[in-house]
């Protein structure tokens, strides 16, 4: 499962972040989403899904594995 966020819809909310933080961070410089593990190990992908989903800006997608 991959997660990306579209930098262009971001505006910091941090709400990804509340919801799990091991995947969503802020960056610094801009104050938005920034993705720390694009790549979603099985363990957090219930929350990087709770993450995408509680941002209002519907600024993360979520690419779900092939089954
Ligand atoms: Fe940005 Fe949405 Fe997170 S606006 S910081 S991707 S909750």
């Amino acid at each position: 499962m991959k997660v990306a966020v579209n930098l262009d819809l971001c505006v910091g909310h941090a709400r990804c972040q509340d919801r799990c933080p091991e995947v969503y961070g802020t960056d610094e410089h801009w104050g938005k989403c920034k993705v720390l593990i694009p790549v979603v190990p099985p363990q957090l992908r219930e929350g990087a899904r709770l993450g995408a989903r509680n941002c209002p800006e519907g600024a993360i997608t979520v690419e779900e594995d092939a089954p």
